[in-house]
């Protein structure tokens, strides 16, 4: 064995999830190492979704994050919703009480945390190679990887697996110790970035006959679209002038509302998947962000509910350190999967409510095709279900 050392927190991936506890816990002088697999360049790179809950933007300024985010986040307090060739605009901040959401990309949150951990003189392991978590079943867990060919050993007191949907921690643990509940879709999005002006000042999720399509931006000169297509869908029939024509179909173009063409910076698939795993802790083992859940993308919760895991494990941990009491690190589980269900409620509602589902073998979904349809006008006449939507959309309290 290598070289061996030892930190109060190892955190096992640097998406959000990971980096925000890391930043969270430095400010309260505890010691965390981050383990990730992939280079720098990679990390920051990814491009996904991009709206941040009140909820998420007060906790990285909380982090001391959030200074880019608030000159150039750009604040919504509306969207629309397009279908049955009408569109409707849910008023955010009327509905709730003054609630708002920030468009500003997750790759940028990324950047941002990535650069205020370093500065802080923050570890962060690039590349780290086959990162196992090990006797998290007691109290002195350690972690073994390699990195630049070289075997390492981390102890720690716990290990916070923020290491996504395809991450070691959650494959690590006994298979009797979790239950998965899972639900994939039948479609998926293609997505763009594009340097060309959004298509309207608000965000657009259009139901459409040739299936949903969403309109949002990063900035008032980058627009980052969404159509829906077939889950195993080859991107060499998308030419760009495939997708631009959808988005004109789908979306319309009218007072207002106009697509703007522009080179693509970035197109790829997404695919739709619901899932959970439960209890989000063994042992002194801690599943946060992606590592435990998936989320549609349609309302965009994904990033948003990998911030309120770590809120809930951040606290915990604090409150262990700080005050010698383990209390909240026991109910994190129930704590983070209660606000979890309710997010995973809302995506699965959302995705149904806007997509065109495909007729399965031998049966015809007219019927279905009729309840969307009823589903979508009440949502537009009932100030009641505009509220259900807005309270959920800006994000749920934590
Ligand atoms: N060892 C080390 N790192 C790993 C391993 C591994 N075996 N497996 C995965 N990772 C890293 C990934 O490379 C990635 O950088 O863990 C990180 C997980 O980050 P995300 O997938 O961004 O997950 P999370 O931080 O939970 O953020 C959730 O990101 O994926 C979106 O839709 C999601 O918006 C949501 C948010
Ligand atoms: C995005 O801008 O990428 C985005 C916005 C809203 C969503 C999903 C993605 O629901």
């Amino acid at each position: 064995m290598g070289k061996s050392r030892r930190t109060q927190v190892c955190i096992v991936g640097s998406g959000p999830a990971g980096l925000l506890l890391s930043q969270l816990l430095h400010r309260q002088g505890i010691e965390s190492v981050i383990l990730e697999r992939r280079d720098r360049a990679y990390v920051e790179g990814r491009i996904r979704a991009g709206v941040l809950e009140q909820g998420t933007v007060d906790l990285l300024r909380e982090a001391g994050v959030a200074d880019r985010l608030d000159r150039e986040g750009l604040v919504h307090d509306g969207f629309e919703i397009a279908g049955n060739g009408r569109r409707h605009r849910i008023a955010l901040d009327e509905l709730t009480n003054g609630k708002v959401v920030t468009v500003y990309g997750q790759t940028e949150v990324t950047k941002d945390l990535i650069a205020a951990r370093l500065a802080a003189g923050g570890e962060i392991v690039f590349e780290a190679a086959d990162v196992t978590p090990n006797a998290f079943d007691g109290s002195k867990p350690f972690v073994t990887y390699s990195h630049q060919g070289q075997e390492h050993r981390l102890d720690c007191d716990f290990i916070a697996g923020c290491d996504g949907f395809h991450g070691v921690c959650r494959q690590s643990l006994p298979q009797n110790a979790i239950r998965t509940f899972e639900r994939t879709y039948p479609f998926a999005w293609l997505g763009i970035l594009a340097k060309a002006a959004p298509a309207a000042d608000e965000l657009i999720y259009a139901h459409h006959d040739r299936g949903f399509a969403l309109c949002s931006m990063r900035s008032e000169s980058i627009s980052r679209h969404y159509v829906q297509c077939s889950p195993n869908e080859d991107l060499s029939k998308w030419p760009d002038a495939r997708i631009w024509d959808e988005l004109r179909h789908r979306i319309g173009d009218t007072d207002g509302h106009h697509i703007n063409e522009g080179p693509l910076l970035d197109k790829s698939i997404t695919p739709m998947r619901s899932f959970v795993a439960e209890p989000m802790r063994h042992g002194s083992l801690f599943l946060a962000g992606d590592a435990a859940h998936i989320v549609p993308p349609t309302g965009a919760k994904g990033l948003n509910l990998a911030v309120s895991d770590i809120y809930y494990l951040y606290r915990a941990l604090v409150q262990f350190y700080k005050q010698s009491m383990s209390d909240l690190l026991d109910r994190y589980s129930d704590q983070a999967l209660a606000r979890v269900w309710k997010a995973e409620r809302f995506s699965w509602w959302m995705t149904s409510l806007l997509h065109k589902f495909p007729n399965e073998a031998g049966y015809d979904r007219a019927f279905e095709n009729r309840m969307q349809e009823a589903e979508i006008a009440y949502l537009m006449s009932s100030r009641a279900a505009q509220t259900v939507v807005a309270e959920n959309y800006v994000g749920l309290p934590f």
